[in-house]
């Protein structure tokens, strides 16, 4: 079960306002930024709600980590029919005119991929985003984990930020910082983006200490002994998804805190006696290993 929504004032005001405005017809994006377990995802679940409950439309879309190749234009097929289920008579009727477009739609033959369907499949999507939001009813747009999207995925994002114009339309894209690498290919898309006018970035915090308090409180349903919680804010460094762990393994508040470790290691058994093997090889090379050193020290 979900503990209540805690803290976050200052983001689900500023998402908020942004929203007003995409409802205004002045579009907009924002970059949601913090490593796994902050709450990025909670962040948007709850902004989306209140969204809904508004009178938004709201899609929300994830990418998924399939390495390097990736499925091209993953979340945009799923945005497309989420789109399709909201505004089917719009949707239809802007795929018809744009047939590049139609290779997003379930169940379409894939049209060639030269430049030329490439723009109209982008002008497509874009004209589809711009259509389905009015004045009053923006259209909320989160696409979920970008530092996973496959590189036609990242190059919609791109061109969506150029032609944000009188769109009611907000695009939220989330990311994990502790997963972007020196060369990783989002990096410099984030960046690109970040420059642009209508490009907000938002740099999730961990809690802060009394933030964490509130969170306890609301996942364990009672307060927790000061020492206790101080040795949640150590160990978790504020990142939501560790401090609940904490908590839950903790099955009485007195015996707090059961060191992350053993839930880390409950965690492990469960994986392949040959996973553990390589976890147990990358654990004493700290928080970055190269894939190369590991295969040696592993023996592969
Ligand atoms: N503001 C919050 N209020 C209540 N619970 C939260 C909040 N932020 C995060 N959580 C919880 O912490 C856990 C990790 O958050 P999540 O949003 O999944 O992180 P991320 O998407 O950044 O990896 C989830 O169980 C989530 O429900
Ligand atoms: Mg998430």
């Amino acid at each position: 079960m979900n503990a209540p929504f805690v803290a976050r004032a200052d983001e689900v005001a500023l998402l908020d306002e942004t929203l007003d405005r995409a409802g205004s017809g002045m579009a907009g994006a924002v970059l949601l930024a913090a490593d796994a377990g902050v709450g990025k995802t909670r962040l948007v679940q709850h902004v989306a709600a209140q969204a809904t409950a508004a009178g938004a439309h709201v899609v929300v879309t994830h990418c998924v980590d399939l390495g390097d190749v990736g499925l091209p234009y993953l979340p945009f097929a799923e945005t497309l029919a989420q789109l399709h289920a909201l505004a089917p008579g719009v949707v239809d009727e802007i795929v018809a005119a744009r047939p590049a477009l139609a290779r997003l739609m379930p169940g379409q033959p894939a049209a060639a991929d030269g430049s030329a369907n490439r723009l109209q499949l982008f002008e497509g999507l874009v004209e589809v985003l711009g259509a389905v939001g009015t004045a009053g009813h923006p259209l909320l747009l989160v696409v979920e984990d970008v530092h996973w999207a496959d590189s036609s995925s990242r190059d919609v994002l791109r061109f969506l930020v150029s032609r944000l114009r009188d769109q009611h339309l907000l695009l939220v894209a989330s990311y994990r910082t502790d997963d972007l690498h020196r060369r990783h290919p989002w990096r410099p898309v984030a960046a690109e983006l970040a420059r642009h006018p209508r490009v907000q970035r938002l740099d999730l915090r961990p809690f802060t200490p009394d933030e964490l308090r509130e969170f306890t409180v609301a996942v364990t349903g009672a307060s927790v002994p000061e020492q206790s919680l101080r040795r949640v804010v150590d160990r978790s460094e504020g990142n939501a998804y560790f401090a609940q762990e904490l908590l839950e393994a903790g099955t009485d508040a007195d015996e707090l805190p059961w060191s992350l470790a053993e839930v880390l290691r409950a965690r492990l058994e469960g994986l392949d006696p040959e996973v553990q093997q390589l976890v147990r090889v990358a654990s004493v090379a700290g928080r970055r290993v190269d894939e190369r050193l590991l295969r040696a020290a592993v023996g592969d």
